[in-house]
């Protein structure tokens, strides 16, 4: 089957168009697999940093399963992730009934991340006026954009975070700029770049010394296993920390500012994102620390005003909390457990950062004060 998007590539497979490695390798975090068989590959991230291993994708099914179980994680990812779900979905059957079905289980696979409905909404608009037969061709040359227009608006999230992070290089003299990012929204959490860590890459390649501090993020420790991978891959200097270490860091100088990803943001500019990240926020309030969340278009859910009442958090496992996976000296990847047998545990994966802690919001238009006002002026079209 031939599909296209216009103006850009049919295949975006490891190598072809991304920026970010993978032991030197460029590799994005979703492609069509090479083998002209139409399915979908991806890097299973529950196996970083032990291994690198491609899972492919046949079935909405499976798209479902990357998505809940995390194979694929970080909101604009699952968004992606969801597009090509939908592709799959309809290959095999691309009834009405079919889309429906499949946009509705893909969406409620992960419910904090608005990217994944977003990504569903974008798909089905496109697709149902479509006769059934014209659908599938058309479903992967919209997801093929989609995920390449998440390439271009990290990578300019990317930009307008260095000027930032230059800012504060200017100030220090060209000393190092000391960076706190919380969970991972690196470019595994994206299809490339990332969004928090965009602007660090770029200030990288713009020659700004640079430092950051990496919160484990327990309890799945996407800091340690895949922001502290990512980093390391590209030569950044990092230091993994445990997560409650930041406020301590902040109160003796040695944090110039946070950036962070988000899973969702009111129009009002409350940030949600990993569970933990509203601690930092207070502590960077405290120590007047800039506390800046970086995040694209496809993040912002405009119907909603107040972040703490109105975001869906997601609540997984309690083993998430209660075990631990690592590697043993041996090699061999185990699962342990780190409670007394039967300790009950919460699981809370998200929370909200209000707009008031926010610094300001780095999106692919630039930079907004955290308010409704600031969104609105880099986002006219929306209605007021
Ligand atoms: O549970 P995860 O790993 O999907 O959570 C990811 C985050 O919280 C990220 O910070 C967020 O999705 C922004 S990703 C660019």
């Amino acid at each position: 089957m031939a599909v296209t998007a216009v103006g850009l590539p049919l295949r975006t497979g490891m190598g072809q168009t991304a920026a970010m490695k993978i032991n030197g390798r460029a590799t994005r975090t979703i492609w069509l697999s090479s083998d002209s068989s139409d399915d979908v590959e991806i890097l299973d991230q529950t196996r970083l940093p032990h291994a690198v291993k491609v899972v492919r994708l046949r079935t909405v099914a499976d798209a479902v399963r990357a998505i809940a179980d995390m194979q694929v994680r970080g909101a604009p990812l699952i968004g992606v992730t969801a597009a090509y779900g939908l592709c799959l979905a309809l290959r095999a059957d691309p009834s009405d009934s079919a889309l429906l079905s499949a946009g509705k289980t893909l969406i409620a696979a992960r419910p904090t991340a608005v990217n994944l409905a977003w990504a569903v909404q974008t798909m089905t608009d496109l697709l149902t006026p479509l006769t059934p037969s014209a659908r599938v061709e058309a479903a992967y040359a919209k997801a093929a954009l989609i995920a390449d227009e998440d390439v271009a608006a990290c990578a300019a999230i990317g930009e307008h975070g260095a000027k930032i992070i230059a800012e504060h290089a200017a100030r220090k003299g060209g000393a190092c700029v000391n960076i706190l990012t919380h969970c991972n929204a690196g470019w595994l959490a994206t299809v490339d770049w990332g969004t928090a860590l965009a602007p660090i890459y770029k200030a990288r390649d713009a020659g700004i010394d640079l430092h950051v501090w990496v919160d484990e993020t327990r309890p799945r420790n996407q800091g340690a296993s895949l922001t502290a991978f990512e980093l390391g891959q590209e030569g950044i200097a990092h230091t993994l920390i445990a997560d409650n270490t930041g406020g301590h860091l902040m109160q003796h100088g040695m944090v110039d500012l946070v950036i962070v990803g988000s899973d969702r943001t009111t129009r009002t500019g409350d940030v949600c994102n990993k569970i933990g990240t509203y601690l930092k926020a207070l502590a960077a309030k405290d120590n007047a620390v800039p506390f800046y969340a970086a995040l694209p278009a496809s993040t912002l859910d405009w119907s909603l005003t107040d972040g703490v009442t109105q975001i869906p958090i997601e609540q997984r496992g309690a083993e998430e909390v209660t075990r631990m996976t690592g590697r043993l000296p041996d090699g061999t990847v185990a699962t342990v457990d780190i409670a007394a047998p039967g300790s009950p545990a919460a699981n809370y994966a998200f929370d909200v950062t209000p707009a008031r802690l926010v610094t300001g919001i780095i999106t692919e238009r630039g930079v907004a004060a955290a308010s409704e006002a600031g969104l609105l002026g880099l986002y006219p079209e929306r209605p007021a």
